[in-house]
Parts: structure tokens; sequence; C-alpha cells
């Protein structure tokens, strides 16, 4: 067997033994299970704080007000319960995905830096996990002051070593005195950084992306972040609009910071009674900036292959139809729904056998559907029939549209 094979073998078992080894110390929290119902993880949330506790959590918890985080910071018993228990699987699935990453960026840094750094850690779970899978100190910074002493708590539990701080990502220079961490990583903690700025009338995210890195539109504090943590790698995870990974890079870019190759991903989250996707990055600086439609691209592959039947509805209809580098437009229209409910756009487009119809709109909306040769007919004319419906009623205008949907 050649090195090359031996390698490939060997990822999947390391993956499973590094996977066991996060659900195994995330075990030792003690915390629900956030693939739980709510009303599963509610019961197991009175088992371990009593009934009365969790009736007033859950009337807070409704109200949506101040009182209801200051309940859950109350006290650590509560704050591991309320706040890890209620993201448990998420933090699990994101430790799994940074594991291998920090243990790589340790192995590429000097002795000095063995020790990582978690920002916005609130009650630090992800650094006491972290740090007992990888047998490193972890610093922990949060400004919020109701999460003091709390890392260092979900450190015994762990058995990992954590020391935490009350500080925000402006004043990390003052708590790292000149120490460099092998990397830093966050969870949930970008957007109080950078907030993501939702912009109108986008029918690519990709193309979003890539005007943001071209015309480097960062705000100065995070350029300022980047240039306080290199050169260590920056670990991310972030429930995100798609472009708002290309305003983080175009922060990174500045200071020589790009995602690294396979370092963009989607993992699939849980809290109770519900699923959620949040986008995993990886920066490290020194990397070659990538091609204008990978980011996108490579965030949400593996992509199905096109093939008559596949019908996609979420921003990774606009990734396939993007990683379909030969494909022969037909056709391509501009409707304008006269409410200002919106614009769509729309492309027929043939690649080899399959013939597909591309939809994205300025509200976020994205669809392909593909079909074979022989239903190509019927699904053009049932498109052009409704259309037709909503010209003569007044509802929309039509137009041609000109421009290669690579650069709507
Ligand atoms: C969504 S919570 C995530 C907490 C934790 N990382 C987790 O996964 O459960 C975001 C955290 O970021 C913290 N935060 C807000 N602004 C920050 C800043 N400028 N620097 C660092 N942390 C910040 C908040 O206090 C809060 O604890």
């Amino acid at each position: 067997m050649g090195r090359a094979s031996r390698r490939k073998k060997a990822q999947p078992e390391q993956m499973r033994r590094d996977n066991n080894s996060i659900s195994r110390i995330v075990g030792r929290l003690g915390v629900p299970d956030s693939r739980l119902s709510y009303a599963d993880f509610c019961k197991r949330a009175a088992a371990i704080l009593g009934r009365d506790d969790v009736e007033k959590w859950m009337a807070l918890e409704r109200a949506l007000d101040e009182r209801w985080q200051n309940f859950e910071y109350s006290t650590f018993e509560r704050a591991i319960v309320y706040r890890v228990g209620w993201r448990s699987w998420a933090l699990e699935v994101e430790c799994a995905w940074m594991l291998p990453r920090l243990r790589e960026a340790l192995e590429r840094h000097s002795s000095e830096s063995q020790f990582l750094v978690e920002i916005g850690a609130g009650l630090g779970a992800g650094a006491a996990v972290l740090s007992a899978a990888l047998g490193v100190p972890v610093i922990a910074v949060d400004p919020d002051p109701r999460t003091a002493g709390m890392p260092e708590r979900a450190a015994e539990l762990t058995g990992g070593e954590v020391t935490s701080h009350v500080a925000g990502t402006d004043d990390l220079a003052a708590v790292l005195t000149g120490r460099r961490p092998a990397a830093v990583f966050g969870m949930g903690v970008f957007r109080h950084i950078q907030p993501h700025h939702h912009r109108d009338g986008i029918f690519s995210f990709s193309n979003s992306i890539a005007r943001c890195i071209e015309q480097e539109t960062a705000a100065k504090q995070t350029v300022k972040f980047f240039q306080t943590i290199a050169p260590s790698d920056l670990l991310l995870s972030e429930q995100a609009c798609p472009d708002y990974v290309g305003e983080i890079s175009a922060a990174a870019y500045p200071t020589g910071y790009e995602i690294v190759a396979g370092g963009l991903t989607q993992l699939e989250v849980a809290v109770p009674g519900e699923k959620a996707t949040v986008t995993a990055m990886h920066f490290a600086e020194g990397h070659p900036r990538p091609a204008k439609h990978s980011l996108l691209v490579e965030n949400y592959s593996p992509l199905p292959a096109l093939s008559p039947g596949l019908v996609v509805e979420d921003v990774s209809a606009e990734a396939i139809r993007l990683s379909v580098k030969d494909a022969q437009s037909l056709f391509m229209t501009e409707t304008t729904w006269l409410d200002g409910s919106g614009t769509m756009r729309r492309e027929g487009f043939r690649a080899g056998h399959v013939y597909g119809l591309y939809e994205a709109t300025d509200r976020g909306f994205r669809r392909i559907k593909c079909v074979a040769e022989r239903d190509w007919g019927t699904l053009i004319s049932m498109a052009r029939d409704n259309e037709k419906f909503m010209v003569d009623t007044g509802t929309v205008e039509v137009h041609k549209l000109a421009i290669p949907v690579s650069d709507w």
C-alpha cells in the first residue's frame, strides 16, 4: 500500500477517534443533549436543576427579556444546563471540526506557543472541552462579567486547563502580553466583532463574496483584530448568511489571512426542537487568494451531481449552478413583481444530457431544477404559462436578460 492510500485510510480512523474523544469529554459536562425535543430538554433540565427552576426559566425565556439572561447566568449550574446544554450538540460538532485543525496548528507552532485562545467564550465550554482533548492550556476571554470564573469551573469538569479573563477582543493584546497562541478560536462570536451588513439586490452570493474581497470593505476594528492575533490561526464557527464569509475574508485579507484549502464548511447542528447550520471557517496567514467563485462552492460542497430529477431550493442551488463549468445557456429572463416584492432572474441551461432551470431572487431565494431532454418542454411550458398569467394580470413585468449567471 502506497503512502497516500495509507494516509487516506488513516484519516477516517483519526476522525472517529477525535469524534469519540470530543463526545466523551462533552459528556463530562453532564448537560442535556440539545438534539432532544424542547419538552424532553426541559424534562432532562428538571432532573438536574429541579422542576421549579425549569418552570421559572421557561416563563422568562418566553418573555425574552434581560431577566432571562440574568437567570441563566445566576449560577454556574444553571448556566451550564441552559446555555451549554441548549447547544451541546452544536458544541460537540464544532469542537470535533476544530480539534484536528487546532492540533495541526499546535504542531506547526513553536514550543512557546503551546496554548490556545477562545474569544467570546461565554461559559468557556469550548475552551474546557478542547483543552482536555488536546492537553494544552486555553485562555478564555469574554467581556460579559457574568461569565467570570465559569470557564475554570467548566474545565474542572472536563479535565482541561483554562484561565479566563473578562475581556473583549479589543483587550486581547493586554491579555496576551506579547505571547502568541498557536490558534485563536471562537463560536458564535465574530458577529459581535463585525456585524453582517445585509445588502439588497443580490442575485449571487458568490459575487457578493467576491466583491467584498475585491473592495476590501472591512471595518477598522476587525482588521485590528486580525493584526492582534497574527500569525496565529483563526478558527470560527458562525450561524451566518452565505456572503458573511466574504465580509470576514475582506477584513482578513489586508493582514495576510486567507481561508485555507478545505477550511470552509457547513456543519449541521441542533438546539432543542430545531436543526440549524453553522459555517465553520479556518483562516491562516500566507495562503493564496481563492478563485472567484470557489468560496461559495467550497462552502456548500460536496454538492450533488447534476442529474435529471435534481431539485435543490436553497443557497446550494447557486453553488451547484456555478460549479457546472460547461453549461450552455438557453435563455435568461428577469421578472419584476410590480408590487415591489422583488425580482427574479431565471436561466434555462443545458449541460450534457441534463437540462436545468435556475432561479435566483434578490430576496435570497435560489432554486435549481434538472430534467432529462424529454421533460424539458413540459417544465418550460409550465414556467412560461405561469409567467404569462402573471404578466396578463399585471402582477409582473418580464424582460430578457443578457448577463451570464456568473456575473449576476
Ligand atoms: C453567542 S455567544 C457564544 C458564547 C460561546 N462561545 C458559545 O458558543 O456558547 C457570544 C459571546 O460573545 C461575547 N462577546 C460579545 N462581544 C464580544 C467582543 N467584542 N469580544 C469578545 N467576545 C464578545 C458575548 O459576551 C457572548 O458571550
